[in-house]
């Protein structure tokens, strides 16, 4: 690895003096990169800013529904990027009564009981395609302080590196990132690394790293998430969306040494669908296939789901082919971007509240169970330090204009983010409850018991909830995040353990 990266190094000072742009020009092999811009943080601290590295080939046409691809070469221009791509986007009905909803129930002098008269009219949903949005959307972005690049054949070891895995749902989401925070804060820290970025991160701006940043777009949706077995009895891949981030992960492995990264020293961040897929990166092929490509892992409330079974899955397909108007996947590939583009936007918004049509499933070699049962059963990458936690009433939620007042926030803000306004006796809770459940798990006699004994209807404070809303989002909590990160030694009360062996068992 090492030779390689001399010999690199020697081909971008050779290139830099030859060429006009920002910046070095860097040989990926397939591609000659270049910074898109560079700026200076507080005046001290210049920063390479590498938008839209290609990681992977197009995902268009026959290569749609398909685990992803190298990239074929072309070094014919150099490529400066700053398109910033983004994957195709989807967006729930339910977001346009989410921000009134948290702010009736939390701030609303006890409002418990919602009728849809209490929200906005529900928009149509948007089905033009922004410019900035592309099926062929698997880039990173790259941010590297000057200082790294400059002096990479000083002989100075590689700088730690960050990588950004975006949440959203695994419907939305992009690499964008304002990464000043987190240079800011690692030069307190005497640090020196580069950030790779495939989530947008407020959250995090406060945080920090004076590495290198790397952020990557992955597939959405039903473009990177599709399943079941008729899906793939068709010739489609199941978890596109978790291959794309694998090969983003390998991508750092292999090239971050050419902007002076440290591939040994690689930490990946993620919040919700971010912190989810980490898991299934932790997990991947059970830990089988040699070590993992990266050492150390920050997750954020990981979003890992119950599983659909495969009926679940055929119909969401099913319904997918039918918003196209063709029967298999070989006439879905050859259809216009736009008319995918419109099936998935339109499929994901009338997604039942909370809810988000797609994510990871668990299938085939990639994800041969949940990543709480590989855990459990020691099937996972060894080696790694981890550091993970949960927003408090993660589930139950708090809005985005909430996380960023601190003022809002020491209030401990209490959120319904995932669960259902409309939620009003002990019926609505079941029905909610067996729409996250697997449906071998939500049989009558099972949500019985769910509604009876573990979340009984008692609402003095003493189970935890005080409503039909808090209870539902306490049920909710406890189903999506179980023993997620309870195998990874989080601290829970005796009554959240006991519920969420019992969802642990079931599920
Ligand atoms: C090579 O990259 C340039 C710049 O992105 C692009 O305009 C051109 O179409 C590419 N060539 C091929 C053969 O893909
Ligand atoms: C989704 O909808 C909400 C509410 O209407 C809106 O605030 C948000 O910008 C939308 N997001 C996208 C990606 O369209
Ligand atoms: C629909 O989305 C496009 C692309 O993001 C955006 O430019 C446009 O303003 C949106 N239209 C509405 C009515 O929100
Ligand atoms: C990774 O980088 C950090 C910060 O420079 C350093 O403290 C740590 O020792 C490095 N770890 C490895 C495994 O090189
Ligand atoms: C779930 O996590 C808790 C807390 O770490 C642990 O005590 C329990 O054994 C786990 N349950 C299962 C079934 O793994």
């Amino acid at each position: 690895m090492a030779s390689i990266c001399l010999a690199t190094a020697a081909l971008t000072l050779f290139l830099a003096r030859c060429l006009a742009g920002i910046g070095p020009v860097i040989d990926l092999g397939y591609n000659l990169q270049q910074a898109a811009s560079i700026t200076t943080l507080e005046n001290t601290y210049d920063i390479y800013q590498f938008y839209d590295i290609r990681y992977a080939a197009s995902t268009t046409g026959a290569n749609r529904f398909k685990a992803p691809q190298a990239p074929s070469q072309n070094r014919t221009t150099i490529q400066r990027g700053g398109q910033h791509w983004a994957c195709p986007q989807a967006n729930q009905s339910w977001n346009v009564i989410l921000e009134p909803f948290l702010q009736q129930y939390n701030f609303g002098r006890g409002k418990t009981v919602f009728e849809r008269s209490d929200f906005p009219p529900a928009l149509p949903p948007n089905t033009t395609i922004g410019a900035r949005t592309t099926e062929d959307c698997l880039f990173l972005d790259l941010y590297v302080p000057k200082n790294v690049l400059d002096g990479m054949n000083s002989g100075r070891p590689g700088v730690p590196v960050l990588v950004q895995i975006v949440g959203g749902g695994y419907a939305s989401g992009t690499k964008d990132l304002d990464p000043t925070g987190l240079f800011l804060r690692d030069r307190e820290q005497r640090g020196d690394g580069l950030i790779v970025s495939l989530y947008l991160a407020v959250q995090w701006s406060k945080l920090t790293t004076h590495g290198q940043i790397v952020s990557i777009n992955y597939r959405l949706g039903a473009f990177g998430f599709l399943a079941g077995n008729n899906f793939v009895r068709d010739g489609g891949v199941a978890n596109a969306g978790l291959l794309d981030q694998r090969f983003a992960l390998q991508w750092v492995q292999r090239h971050i040494c050419k902007f002076g990264g440290d591939p040994k020293n690689v930490t990946v961040i993620g919040e919700s669908a971010g912190g989810g897929s980490i898991m299934y990166q932790i997990t991947a092929y059970g830990g089988a296939r040699g070590s993992a490509p990266f050492q150390k892992a920050l997750l954020q409330s990981p979003g890992v789901e119950p599983q659909k079974n495969d009926a679940q899955r055929n119909t969401d397909y099913a319904n997918f082919l039918k918003l196209l108007g063709v029967s298999n996947l070989a006439q879905a590939r050859e259809l216009p971007f736009a008319t995918v583009y419109a099936a998935n936007v339109r499929q994901i918004y009338d997604a039942p509240y909370g809810h988000f049509v797609y994510g990871p499933v668990v299938v085939g070699t990639f994800a041969p169970d949940l990543p709480a049962k590989l855990l459990a059963k020691g099937k996972f990458h060894r080696g790694l330090d981890i550091m993970v936690g949960h927003n408090a009433d993660e589930v139950r939620g708090c809005s985005y204009e909430l996380m960023l007042s601190e003022t809002v926030l020491t209030y401990k803000s209490k959120g319904i983010s995932f669960t259902s306004p409309f939620i009003q006796n002990t019926a609505s809770f079941k029905q909610d409850v067996a729409s996250w459940l697997p449906a071998r798990v939500a049989t009558q006699n099972f949500l019985d018991f769910v509604a009876d004994h573990m979340y009984p209807e008692v609402f003095d404070g003493s189970q935890g909830y005080t409503d039909q809303i808090g209870r539902t989002a306490k049920a909710l909590t406890q189903v999506k995040v179980f023993n997620t990160t309870g195998n990874l030694r989080m601290q829970r009360d005796d009554v959240a353990n006991e519920r969420c062996n019992i969802w642990q068992r079931v599920i």
